[in-house]
């Protein structure tokens, strides 16, 4: 196990200058999401050919059909860009293309088009979503927070590879999982600068790069986290990121979220259907009162778009909304909130948010940001597996699948907290029907289930 991860990273050690332009660059760290109704966007990265910084595929093109030997069908939207043009050897480029007009349920295969100087990908293939309001059968979501790289120190000095485990974990969930939750802090790039040959970016780039198997069959819809927002993490080290890792910019590149065809902002703030459920995926880092990253926009339109977007929303059609953000307000206190600043939780991610979930009825809150797995007590005080009806949204701060920080210590345990593991872990959602979902823990390292909880909603 520790051998194989080695030598994963030392391939990524002797690879990181070797591409010459002689040879067909490749397309990497190809990833999926919800592009609205039915509509899937594909991006990608590739790098340009080296000593240039310029595009090495100005027409990124997908081309898709609904079987592999006929992919006769075309993207649209074909966006390039670049962020960082600072690595001449290994300039990034990322692209994203949509594909629109899908028949609900249907396997698509699609393949990135090859272009002067990058070669054609494999041909992948995912089933696009259900039809709006579709309840004909269970939906199946993997849902986790704070997930990157190790590092190289720690992966070769303490053998950890905790990011290579825990993506196996989850391929072994793959066949029966519809799409994944990521509630921020992704890839952890900005704690990379404390290891010698892992930059920023060769961090960002290695870690969704290993997420490909993943990415490019399954929707993967994301929210910022801390670690998105400004490359603060290592206030020592914050000099030797560029002004082009500041407000949310690698983010903005690398991942593709429906904002445009939700009426939300960048990726931080959208929503999207999926059969009989809704998801909405907000920040908890930046644009409200108190914000802890500070502000991109303003402190109100963030909040105005959630009220506006939950007031739309018909429970006829989707009776299960489920919103995501980066942190919680409820929950236990770890040595590292006490460390950091004293502040527990999200006082004012509480005051922004709270009582719109309330007043929407929403059904489940999902966060991350503490590193381990809690469980809010059902109305904050019965200590029960069975969520009958519970009055505001159930409660789960799921951030143990494995932050190359390691998992939190607790410090003090919250009188509403009813299950609390520090073991890496992710968490499992089915929504059966409109009236009963069960989410379920599991372990990385065995795939135990370590808690299980069933919902049940009169509706
Ligand atoms: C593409 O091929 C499918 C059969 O796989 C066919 O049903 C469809 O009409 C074709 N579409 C176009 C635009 O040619
Ligand atoms: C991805 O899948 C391919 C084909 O199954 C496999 O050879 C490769 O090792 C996988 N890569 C990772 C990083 O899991
Ligand atoms: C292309 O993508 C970049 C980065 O996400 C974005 O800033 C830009 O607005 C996009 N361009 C178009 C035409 O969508
Ligand atoms: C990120 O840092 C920049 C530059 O220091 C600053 O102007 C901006 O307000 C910060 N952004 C956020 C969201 O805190
Ligand atoms: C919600 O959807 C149901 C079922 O399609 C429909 O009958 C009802 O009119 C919708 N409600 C609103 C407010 O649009
Ligand atoms: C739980 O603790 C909070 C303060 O953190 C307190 O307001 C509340 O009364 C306590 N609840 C119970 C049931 O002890
Ligand atoms: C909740 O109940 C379970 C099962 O009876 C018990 O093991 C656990 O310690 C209880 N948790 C709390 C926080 O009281
Ligand atoms: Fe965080």
């Amino acid at each position: 196990m520790h051998l194989i991860c080695v030598f994963i990273l030392m391939s990524l050690i002797k690879s990181l200058d070797s591409t010459i332009c002689l040879a067909k660059l490749v397309p990497d760290q190809i990833r999926l999401a919800f592009a609205g109704n039915q509509g899937v966007s594909v991006g990608w990265q590739s790098f340009s050919c080296p000593l240039t910084t310029s595009n090495p595929n100005p027409t990124p093109t997908v081309i898709y059909g609904l079987s592999k030997t006929n992919l006769n069908l075309t993207s649209i939207n074909g966006n390039s860009s670049v962020y960082d043009t600072n690595y001449i050897l290994k300039t990034s480029w990322f692209y994203s293309v949509e594909l629109t007009n899908l028949q609900p349920s249907t396997v698509y295969y699609y393949q990135i088009k090859q272009s002067n100087y990058v070669s054609a990908s494999n041909i992948f293939s995912f089933t696009s979503a259900p039809i709006y309001g579709s309840r004909s059968r269970a939906i199946n979501i993997i849902t986790y927070g704070d997930f990157g790289v190790d590092g190289i120190v720690e992966d070769i000095l303490n053998g950890k590879c905790l990011f290579e485990r825990a993506l196996g974990a989850l391929q072994k969930m793959l066949p029966v999982t519809d799409f994944f939750l990521h509630h921020g802090d992704i890839c952890y790039a900005d704690d990379s600068p404390e290891d010698l040959f892992l930059t920023y970016e060769a961090a960002f780039n290695y870690c969704q790069s290993m997420m490909t198997n993943i990415t490019s069959t399954r929707f993967y819809m994301t929210a910022v986290g801390n670690h998105e927002v400004n490359c603060t993490e290592i206030p020592v080290l914050n000099q030797l990121c560029s002004s082009s890792k500041k407000n949310q910019i690698p983010y903005s590149h690398r991942f593709n979220m429906p904002s445009k065809q939700s009426g939300g902002y960048l990726n931080s703030w959208y929503s999207f259907d999926y059969g009989f459920v809704h998801v909405i995926s907000i920040s908890c880092e930046s644009d409200f009162p108190l914000a802890p990253s500070g502000n991109l926009l303003d402190t109100t339109t963030q909040v105005n778009w959630l009220k506006n977007d939950l007031s739309k929303v018909n429970r006829t059609i989707t009776p299960w909304v489920i919103v995501q953000c980066h942190r919680a307000w409820k929950g236990s206190i770890s040595k590292a909130d006490i460390k950091e600043d004293g502040i527990i939780n999200c006082p004012s991610c509480k005051a922004a948010f709270e009582s719109l979930l309330i007043q929407y009825n929403v059904d489940l809150y999902l966060a991350g940001h503490v590193h381990w797995y809690e469980r809010i007590c059902l109305n904050g005080v019965v200590n029960t597996t069975q969520y009958v009806n519970p009055i505001g949204p159930v409660y789960l701060i799921n951030g143990a699948i494995g932050s190359p920080e390691g998992s939190d210590k607790l410090s003090q345990r919250s009188n509403d907290s009813c299950f609390l593991s520090t073991d890496p872990g992710f968490g499992f959602l089915t929504i059966t029907d409109p009236s009963h979902a069960t989410f379920t823990y599991y372990r990385v390292s065995d795939m135990a289930i370590l808690d299980q909880i069933t919902i049940v909603k009169k509706r």
